[in-house]
C-alpha cells in the first residue's frame, strides 16, 4: 500500500510520517485479520494528502459528496495505509446508541456490558468507519460527542468512562443530494475535517479501468471513459438525472460484458434502466450509441 502512495507520487514526507505512525503503533496479531484489505485503491493524489495529513494530525474525517466518488473505498484504503484494523459501522434510522457503544446482556446468571463497534474500536485503537452518518437519528449521534472532540472519552452509564486508545480515529461517509439523505446536525459536523469527495479525473478514471479491466482493448476502454464524463455533462446542463450517473453502474457494465453480455444489454443493465423514465432512458442510449455500439460483444471488446 505505500508503495502504492509512492507511485501515486503523494508527499514523500507524509509517506514517511505514515510508515512512522505504523512503526510506532504494531499490531497486535488478533488484530491483524481486521486490517481491511480493499478490492480497489483509491485514485487521487490530493485527496489522499488530505486525508492522510488530517488522520496523521489526530483529526476524525467526514467525508461527503455524490455517489460513487470513493467515499468507502477511500476510508478502507486509509485504514489499510495505516495499518489499522478497522469497523465498519452502518448508520440507518434505527441505530441508537446502545448498539454502537455497547449495552448489558445476561449471561449465565449475571449482568455483562457486551462492548458495541465503537467501544471496541475505541479499545483497541482502530479506524471507526461511520458509514452513511447523516442517516441515524441526532439522539443516537450525541454518544459521539465526547469520542469525537478533545475529551477523546467514550461515556458508558452505568460504567466507567473509557479513554480511547491513542490511534483511534473516526471516517465518516455522507451522501448528499438524493432522496432520503439528510443533513448532519452542526454540533457534530463541527467535530470532523471534511473533505468533499470530486468526481474521478479522466486519467485516473482510465487508470482504474486499466487496471480492473486489463484485456478490455484501449479503444473502448477510452470510449467507456469518455461516455462517463458525457453522462457527467449531461446532467450538469439538466439534460438528464443523475439516476444514471454512476460510476458503480459502468464498472458493473463492463463486468457483465467481461461475462459475455452483448454492450447494449449491459449498459442497459448498469446504467439505462437506474432512470425509470422512458424518455430518459432514451436520452441515455443516445448517450451510450454515441461511444459505444450496443452490438459490440466479447470477443470484439476484450483481447484474450
Ligand atoms: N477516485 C476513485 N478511485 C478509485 N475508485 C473510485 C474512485 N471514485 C469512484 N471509484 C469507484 O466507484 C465505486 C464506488 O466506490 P464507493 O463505494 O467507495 O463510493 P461511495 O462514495 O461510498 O458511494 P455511495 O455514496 O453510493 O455509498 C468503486 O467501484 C470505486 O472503485
Ligand atoms: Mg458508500
Amino acid at each position: 500500500m505505500l508503495e502504492f502512495l509512492e507511485a501515486e507520487g503523494i508527499d514523500p514526507a507524509l509517506v514517511r510520517e505514515i510508515r512512522a505512525f505504523r512503526e510506532k503503533n504494531p499490531l497486535t496479531e488478533d488484530m491483524q485479520a481486521r486490517v481491511p484489505a480493499p478490492r480497489y485503491r483509491y485514485y487521487g493524489k490530493e485527496i489522499w494528502e488530505h486525508a492522510a495529513a488530517a488522520l496523521l494530525c489526530g483529526k476524525n474525517l467526514l467525508l461527503t459528496g455524490g455517489k460513487a466518488t470513493g467515499k468507502n473505498v477511500l476510508s478502507e484504503n486509509l485504514a489499510m495505509a495505516f495499518g489499522r484494523p478497522a469497523w465498519n459501522v452502518s448508520f440507518h434510522v434505527n441505530v441508537d446508541a446502545a448498539g454502537l457503544i455497547g449495552s448489558d446482556t445476561f449471561e449465565d446468571g449475571q449482568v455483562r456490558f457486551r462492548p458495541g463497534p465503537i467501544y471496541r474500536c475505541a479499545q483497541s485503537g482502530g479506524f471507526g468507519i461511520l458509514d452513511e452518518i447523516n442517516m441515524a437519528k441526532n439522539e443516537a449521534l450525541a454518544v459521539l460527542h465526547s469520542a469525537l472532540d478533545f475529551r477523546r472519552v467514550i461515556d458508558v452509564p452505568g460504567y466507567e468512562r473509557i479513554p480511547m486508545a491513542d490511534t483511534t480515529r473516526f471516517i465518516a461517509t455522507m451522501n448528499y443530494g438524493y432522496a432520503g439523505t439528510r443533513e448532519l446536525n452542526e454540533a457534530l459536523t463541527s467535530r470532523f475535517a471534511v473533505i468533499q469527495m470530486p468526481t474521478i479525473s479522466p486519467e485516473n478514471l482510465d487508470r482504474l479501468l486499466a487496471g480492473e479491466f486489463p484485456a478490455l482493448k484501449k479503444k473502448y476502454r477510452e470510449q467507456a471513459g469518455r461516455l462517463f464524463f458525457d453522462l457527467q455533462k449531461k446532467c450538469e446542463n439538466a439534460e438528464i438525472s443523475t439516476k444514471a450517473l454512476d460510476l458503480r453502474g459502468l464498472l458493473d457494465a463492463l463486468d457483465l460484458m467481461r461475462e459475455g453480455v452483448p454492450a447494449g444489454a449491459a449498459l442497459d443493465m448498469g446504467i439505462t434502466y437506474k432512470a425509470f423514465d422512458g424518455y430518459e432512458q432514451g436520452l441515455i442510449r443516445d448517450a451510450i450509441a454515441m461511444r459505444l455500439s450496443a452490438k459490440l460483444t466479447r470477443a470484439e471488446l476484450f483481447s484474450e
